[in-house]
């Protein structure tokens, strides 16, 4: 059994592994293949373990795979709190 790689969207790391296989080679194309990091967090709990997947499956480093791209909170936020 594969474990959760993204809790919001329930992707398991297999199906990143599958994604990856298929052509992705962004943090944002295995969004786009797959929804991981597009559930309720945007992201923030599992990007860092889909960059690592992402670089160990491509033969590259963390830090050459590049940030993927954002989107503005789901949340309400207070203004106060955007320094
Ligand atoms: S854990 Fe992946 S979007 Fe929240």
């Amino acid at each position: 059994m594969s474990k959760i790689i993204c809790r919001c969207e329930e992707i398991t790391e297999d199906e990143i592994i599958e994604a990856i296989s298929n052509g992705a080679r962004s943090v944002t194309e295995i969004k786009k293949f797959t929804r991981a990091g597009m559930g309720l967090c945007q992201g923030r709990t599992c990007r860092k373990s889909i960059e690592r997947i992402l670089a160990r499956e491509t033969g590259r480093k963390v830090e050459d795979i590049g940030i993927s791209s954002y989107r503005k909170p789901v949340r309400p936020t207070k203004m106060g709190s955007m320094k």
